[in-house]
């Protein structure tokens, strides 16, 4: 059984949050002064991630991305990856941190099922990328992605959030970087998403402008990848002459929702059909209400055939403007 939505997209990545912790506090993401309301019953257990995992991969799902906020603060995030990786069907479970504690886990995600991973990075200079994350120390990310290296993880991908007159002067050295040690970066174009989102758009840079900056570095050495069917929303290039690649994720400026294939688990059990609208259904209470495997399963096909047919983060910017990035894991 295939999970189809009503625009004949099929369903094979889900976005798992395992915390809505943070211990950073990146400015466009989440508000000043946002805490985490969560208690420990409001989020899933295990057994109830396995379960919920289980029914998705019966459904085609083959991707599982650990989210956060930062997934490294879960408590049992080992126990977590490895019980998800040995699902049947379950192929790839690539990570998004902060890699602040990336060094500390690196090793032991690895040998429990996480494949690869996907490090956000706004700035290579110590004080700007403070002043982004509001507290973060780049040394602990570079030591991070060191470890990520030397263990094996692959492909590795930065995550740089390009904003005007915050960081845009950087897309060159994160370039360099990625090349000098072999990995993959990607620019994103900042998304609307909650009041400190919508704010951000203020600085807000377009692919086309990003990809006049990369290609004059590079003196055209862009060669078009195609996306296979499990890929994110990336538009990724080889760079010729090295092991790199570099992509850009245009939700603004590029609609690229007539080839979404993924939804949202949050950490408290809600099923997010679409990162720009509101809709979405509680898969926790379907559990803790004792309904049966097969009555769940019913319950996700029927959520994916509501599945919206795209963000409107063009026209109606403030829709969404109650949610917090942090809580969604991206
Ligand atoms: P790969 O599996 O490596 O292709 O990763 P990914 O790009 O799907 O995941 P990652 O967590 O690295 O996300 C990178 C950026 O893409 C983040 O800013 C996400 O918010 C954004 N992103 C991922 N999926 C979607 C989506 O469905 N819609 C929008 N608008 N943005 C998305
Ligand atoms: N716009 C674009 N990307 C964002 N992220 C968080 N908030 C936003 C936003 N408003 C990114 C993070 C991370 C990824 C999971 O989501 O920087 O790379
Ligand atoms: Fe920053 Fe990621 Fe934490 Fe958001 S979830 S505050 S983007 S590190």
């Amino acid at each position: 059984m295939k999970l189809i939505d009503k625009f004949n997209r099929e369903i094979n990545y889900l976005r798992l949050s395992v915390s809505e912790h943070c211990n950073y506090r990146c400015f466009y993401c989440r508000d000043g002064d946002h805490i985490t309301k969560c208690k420990r019953e409001d989020i899933l257990s295990y057994e109830e991630i396995e379960k919920i995992i289980q029914i998705f991969a019966q459904l085609g799902v083959s991707k599982v991305r650990l989210t956060g906020g930062e997934p490294l603060l879960r408590r049992g995030i080992v126990k977590i990856a490895k019980l998800i990786s040995r699902i049947d069907g379950i192929n790839d479970v690539p990570l998004s941190t902060n890699a602040h504690l990336l060094a500390k886990f690196a090793k032991k995600l690895h040998q429990n099922g996480v494949n690869r991973v996907n490090i956000s990075i706004d700035s290579l200079i110590p004080k700007r990328f403070n002043e982004i994350t509001r507290g973060g120390d780049l040394s602990e990310v570079i030591k991070g992605i060191d470890m990520a290296i030397q263990i094996g993880m692959k492909p590795i991908k930065i995550n740089v959030v390009v904003m005007r007159d915050v960081n845009d002067d950087e897309i060159e050295s994160m370039l360099d970087f990625a090349i000098a040690k072999n990995i993959d970066v990607r620019f994103i174009e900042t998304m609307p998403i909650g009041s400190v989102g919508i704010k951000a758009l203020e600085q807000h840079i377009s692919e086309k402008d990003i990809l006049i900056k990369i290609n004059k570095h590079l003196d055209n050495k862009l060669i078009p990848i195609n996306a296979r069917q499990t890929d994110g929303p990336a538009h990724n290039f080889k760079i010729q002459g090295t092991n790199s690649t570099v992509g850009i994720i245009a939700a603004v400026s590029q609609h690229f929702c007539q080839t979404c294939n993924r939804v949202r688990l949050t950490a408290k059990g809600d099923l997010i059909l679409c990162l720009g609208q509101e809709n979405a259904i509680s898969l926790k209470d379907a559990l803790r209400s004792g309904l049966t495997d097969d009555e769940i399963k019913h319950m996700i096909l029927d959520a994916i055939n509501k599945k919206p047919e795209k963000h409107e983060f063009n026209t109606v910017v403030d829709n969404i403007s109650n949610r917090q990035m942090v809580e969604i894991g991206g």
